[in-house]
């Protein structure tokens, strides 16, 4: 009898399952990297530096202009912020910049219902030279974020060994439930190895982290942009399957309200981003964002869309003389979200296909909300043509579902 039980708890033992229950639904919120980076010059630029005062100007403005109400909780702080380690090893926050400490700004993101992210390394130093979490130090840095109140963990790979990483992300992952506390985790580790197969085993990727990032850090640039949707393209076969509720594939930060991203670009970024389930980590000065850029990151629908409870990534379902291209996302109650593509740089594309063309069930009526415009296009069955006019580098995407005729609905 004993041994009976003792054979049965093995395996439960042996598998660790990612099973903290959060991120059922891509994060969303704000990142500091992309567009704040390294920045320690609190001397001659403090309203720009890392500083506890950025981080909690950002978390007021999540509240006060109505971000955190549309999901955007998460206020995530990126590499810079570590002083050292005090004499017991322990991590201690940039006395200058952080001098209320981590709990504080923990304490202060969650009186204004936020959530706290930080950031630490699988290696010897952080990309950015600061003290890395060796894999003798993991434990004791999961104890320490875990009593700081932390909510998510992004732990980067710079300045590692492949070895160090396999050991290094499963052994965090442990320590982070170890602690009791509920703390999401992002891995870098798939982009420190190619972001593919063999090397990267994202079955497993799957058991120990919520979200990973497979690929390049994404820069102020639609080039930038591009060669991320292209390698996630080129991949997507491997990469589609692999994401679901509370464990995600992440192309990296929203650039939006930046500098290198045109009106029609954002809105691009912003529909494909939300094709690939992706998570909406704004990186930009939330005190100075334009009406125009607030809409394209506020929309209730499209975040409606990139949250749907079923989280099944979307795939590229055409490319059509390599300037045209059509995404599809299936959403629950048999909707789907399409984005049409423009890699034109000359004028307006008019697209015509039709949802037979698309694979859409022939035999059904469809109505279709444009997510941008907020047209309604009516009366949308297989065969029906239909025309887009895509902007160059820019989108149209639609809200479409199924209308079930009268009788059926009647019933
Ligand atoms: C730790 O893992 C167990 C088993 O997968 C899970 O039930 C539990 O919720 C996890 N706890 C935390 C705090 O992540
Ligand atoms: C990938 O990880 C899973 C889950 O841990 C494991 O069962 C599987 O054997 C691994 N695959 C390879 C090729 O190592």
């Amino acid at each position: 009898m004993l041994l009976k039980t003792a054979l049965l708890l093995v395996p439960v033992a042996h598998v660790l399952m990612l099973d903290n229950g959060l991120l059922r639904t891509p994060p969303m919120g704000w990142l500091a990297w992309e567009r704040f980076r390294c920045n320690t010059n609190c001397d001659e630029d403090p309203k720009n530096c890392i500083s506890e005062w950025l981080f909690m100007e950002m978390a007021d403005r999540l509240v006060q202009d109505g971000w955190r109400d549309l999901g955007y909780v998460y206020l995530n702080i990126d590499d810079c912020w570590i002083g050292g380690r005090d004499a017991s090893g322990r991590l201690v926050p940039d006395a200058k910049r952080f001098p209320h400490g981590i709990a504080f700004l923990a304490d202060y993101a969650h009186s204004l219902g936020l959530k706290l992210g930080i950031y630490e390394d699988m290696g010897k130093l952080t990309c950015m030279g600061y003290p890395g979490t060796t894999l003798d130090k993991v434990v004791q840095d999961a104890q320490t974020f875990a009593e700081w109140k932390v909510d998510m963990l992004k732990l980067d790979g710079c300045y590692s060994t492949p070895e160090e990483r396999a050991e290094g992300y499963p052994k965090m992952a442990a320590a982070l439930n170890a602690t009791g506390r509920p703390i999401a985790f992002s891995c870098s580790w798939p982009a420190y190895e190619g972001g593919l197969p063999p090397a990267v085993n994202y079955s497993l990727l799957a058991e120990i982290c919520n979200l990973w990032r497979n690929y390049d850090d994404i820069q102020d640039s639609w080039d930038s942009v591009l060669s991320i949707l292209d390698w996630f393209m080129q991949h997507q076969d491997i990469l589609q399957p692999v994401a679901g509720p509370g464990h995600w594939n992440d192309p990296d930060m929203l650039l939006i309200g930046n500098f290198g991203l045109s009106l029609e670009q954002a809105q691009a970024q912003m529909a494909l981003w939300t094709i690939l389930a992706a998570p909406l980590f704004m990186s930009t000065d939330l005190r100075t964002m334009s009406v125009q850029n607030m809409d394209i990151l506020q929309n209730p629908l499209i975040i409606k869309i990139n949250q749907d409870p079923l989280g099944i990534q979307g795939r590229r379902i055409r490319k059509e003389k390599s300037y045209i291209e059509v995404f599809m996302r299936p959403l629950s109650n048999e909707a789907s979200a399409l984005v049409f593509f423009s890699r034109r740089t000359d004028m307006p594309y008019r697209y015509q296909s039709s949802l037979a063309q698309l694979n859409f069930n022939r035999s059904m009526t469809y109505e279709a909300e444009d997510v941008y415009s907020g047209d309604i296009i009516s009366g949308l069955r297989g065969e029906t043509n239909f025309t887009v006019i895509i902007n160059p580098s820019g989108v149209v995407m639609w809200y479409l579902y199924p209308i079930k005729n009268l009788e059926m609905s009647q019933q």
